[in-house]
């Protein structure tokens, strides 16, 4: 196994497009989020994840990357992120990247240069039944050489083949680029697509109900030829390598029990199967029960910007409660922008930009009432800001300075967290809570929203309803 590099962080994710415009272009830079650091450093977070900042023809908003070496231009430029990296470091927060490596854009000259580094198949139809993750064939014709070339997403997004040593020893040298140029650790996205199964064989239709939430047309089948191939080892051997001792967290969408294989040489892997949990107290014992058998390995995520923010999806009233949760539970900690406010998705705009229909929790960041805008931008933001009720808690910096906010939740208990120590084990306080200890302090909360019955001892931290409790046990 490998070691535990990130402990309990508290990492921060920025949707850079979508966190704060400082050049009036519409679009979140990499200047705004430097100007922005100071609502990080209060939250008391240790790091934060910028999601994918590369020159990218957007056809899944930055996912989809042309150029791994490069930054896109209504980001901003090197110096910005020369600059971005100084300011984290002289604020003691850790940078992570997004890696992309399991596909690249289509735009990406490798795609023409160098066609032999995707994953082809000739014949008048597809080599098999895989369905890319939102829906349609994982193959496609390409229009220009009439073969067919597979993508595990939008067809805008081919696969890479990392059988080839030039594939590994190309995304190493992108890791080791980024490594010097700053960037501390990495999320890796889509991490399980870069191993499919050398044969190809059809994936099986589904006979057992996934935890996870796909599109219908992709969860109708089980993966196990599609993703997760046996080369998984050697790929993430070979991140590993050139990432060094940097923190890697692998975004692998896969049942806890198949994740051991990539435990091996990542640090985490994001706990999706809680994060897919229905939002009732025995869906979350179930999934938070079989998050803790795994005893470690396991980053906590309860929103990003693949889902519906956590606002919207439990209730606002209830959010509280989930950061309650998701603040106290051993080990790192991954908080998506917007969900420290307590923001619920914006309205979907009349054209949506993503085909999957994300835009919603991908909305700028309301900094500053009576601002153009919230003081996400002084020019015509590339998604509309949402208005209140949306942000019914205020702006960022209504919620600083009020004592009893969603974001002075977050701060407190963030606090609270570097008291508590040692492994989270299940405790039954009744069938309507959720509830753990760690060494003598109690967690609980009541997803329904209902007061907690409290068990004795000293009160650290109570959510205005009394629906999430941290106690001192007397
Ligand atoms: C990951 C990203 C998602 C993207 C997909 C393809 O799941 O989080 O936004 O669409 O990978 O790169």
């Amino acid at each position: 196994m490998a070691p535990r590099r990130f402990g309990d962080a508290v990492v921060y994710q920025v949707y850079p497009r979508s966190f704060q415009d400082s050049d009036g272009d519409g679009v979140g830079d990499l200047g705004g989020i430097l100007a922005r650091l100071d609502h990080l450093t209060w939250l008391g977070v240790d790091a934060l994840w910028l999601s994918p900042i590369h020159p990218s023809p957007n056809a899944d908003w930055g996912y989809d990357i042309a150029d791994y070496d490069g930054i896109a231009a209504d980001l901003g430029t090197f110096e910005d992120f020369d600059r971005l990296v100084e300011g984290c470091r002289a604020r003691g927060l850790r940078l992570l990247l997004d890696l992309v490596p399991s596909h690249t854009s289509i735009a990406h000259p490798w795609f023409r240069e160098h066609p032999e580094r995707y994953c082809w198949h000739d014949g008048p139809a597809p080599p098999n039944n895989w369905r890319a993750t939102f829906g349609g064939p994982a193959w496609s014709r390409d229009p220009v050489n009439g073969r067919w070339y597979l993508h595990s997403y939008y067809p805008e997004q081919p696969d890479l083949d990392w059988s080839r040593p030039d594939v590994v020893d190309a995304m190493q040298a992108v890791i080791r680029r980024w490594r010097e140029r700053g960037a501390d650790g990495f999320r890796i996205d889509a991490c399980t697509r870069i191993a499919k199964d050398p044969e190809r064989r059809d994936d099986p239709p589904r006979t057992t109900p996934s935890p996870f939430n796909w599109h219908p047309e992709y969860g109708a089948l089980e993966h196990v030829h599609s993703k997760d191939g046996p080369g998984i080892g050697a790929a993430l051997a070979a991140v590993r390598d050139a990432a060094g001792d940097a923190p890697l967290v692998a975004e692998a969408t896969l049942p806890n029990e198949q994740l051991g294989r990539y435990l091996e040489h990542v640090d985490a892997c994001f706990a999706f199967e809680l994060q897919a949990a229905a939002w009732t107290a025995p869906a979350l014992n179930h999934a938070l029960g079989r998050a803790l058998a795994l005893e470690d390995g396991l980053a906590w995520v309860l929103g990003n910007h693949d889902v519906p923010r956590l606002a919207s999806r439990v209730g606002p009233e209830r959010a509280a409660a989930a950061a309650v949760l998701l603040l106290t539970l051993p080990g790192p900690v991954f908080v998506y922008q917007g969900d420290e406010l307590g923001l619920a998705d914006g309205p979907a705009p009349a054209q949506p930009l993503d085909r999957a229909g994300r835009d919603g929790a991908r909305t700028g960041i309301p900094w500053q009432a009576g601002a153009a805008h919230a003081g996400f931008t002084t020019g015509e933001p590339w998604l509309p800001v949402a208005e209140p009720p949306t942000w019914a808690g205020g702006t960022a910096a209504e919620q600083r300075s009020d004592a009893t906010s969603h974001a002075a939740l977050h701060r407190d208990l963030i606090a609270l967290r570097r008291e508590l120590s040692g492994p989270a084990t299940a405790v039954g306080l009744g069938p309507d809570t959720v509830a753990f200890a760690r060494g003598d302090t109690v967690v609980a909360i009541r997803p329904d929203g209902g007061p907690v019955a409290a068990p004795e001892g000293e009160l650290l931290l109570r959510t205005a309803r009394g629906d999430g409790i941290v106690v001192r046990r007397a």
